[in-house]
């Protein structure tokens, strides 16, 4: 099983967006595909109870209290992480997880404390010792906007590579409602927004 966990300190960066949409393209991938929701708010799970049954199949798993079992036949797993949770639960979060995504907007005050995380996570040691890796996702972009430039800037001053760069984009509202992700549905505009997603995809896919 491949475990991905959603995770900022930051509210509202995207990390429920980003999980959903991943939980939609590994279920288009005919992967065996569960969510797992530690959030109180419990958006994943509300996203998934709106997902009709015509729609490629998800298990939903409810993470709020603790890290539940998941079923053997869970061959992707995505956890959606609230934001503000101490540390020391991200860190257990990490252990049951392959890689970490961490979303962040093109913002002053979400890339302070996006920063701040990065070198709370760099202090974990399976991260400092190379055996997590951390995907950088950057969130609802406006192309050739200020905003984007200075968080392009910001996050090559930190060193830290973009694994993928997501447009800001109504698509992904208009879809939730239905409990549907982008890998979901098919036609031409949402074809392009699916591009953006395939670098970090590929990145998930090179794991295993
Ligand atoms: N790439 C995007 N384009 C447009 N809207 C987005 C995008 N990412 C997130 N949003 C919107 O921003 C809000 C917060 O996103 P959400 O995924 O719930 O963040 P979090 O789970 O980190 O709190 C939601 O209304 C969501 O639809
Ligand atoms: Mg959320």
């Amino acid at each position: 099983m491949l475990r991905v966990l959603v995770t900022n300190v930051k509210g509202g960066c995207g990390k429920t967006t980003i999980a959903t949409n991943l939980a939609s393209a590994f279920a288009a991938g005919g992967f065996a595909t569960g969510l797992a929701e530690v959030d109180r708010q419990r958006s994943s799970l509300s996203w998934l109870s709106l997902r009709g049954d015509r729609a490629r199949p998800i298990t939903p798993l409810d993470w709020r209290k603790d890290a539940g079992e998941v079923p053997d036949a869970i061959e992707r797993l995505i956890i959606d992480a609230p934001a503000n949770l101490k540390m020391r639960h991200v860190a257990e979060l990490i252990q049951a997880a392959d890689l970490v995504v961490v979303p962040v907007l093109a913002s002053v005050f979400d890339e302070g404390s996006t920063a701040r995380f990065l070198e709370r996570l760099d202090e974990l040691k399976p991260v400092r010792k190379g055996r997590k890796s951390i995907a950088l996702v950057a969130n609802r972009l406006r192309p050739r906007s200020k905003a984007t430039q200075r968080l392009e800037a910001f996050l090559e001053r930190l060193r830290q590579p973009i694994a993928a760069r997501l447009g800001d984009r109504a698509i992904y509202g208009e879809l939730a409602v239905s409990g549907l992700g982008i890998f979901d549905v098919d036609g031409q505009a949402v074809r392009a927004v699916r591009e953006e997603w395939r670098p970090l995809l590929g990145i998930i896919d090179g794991l295993g």
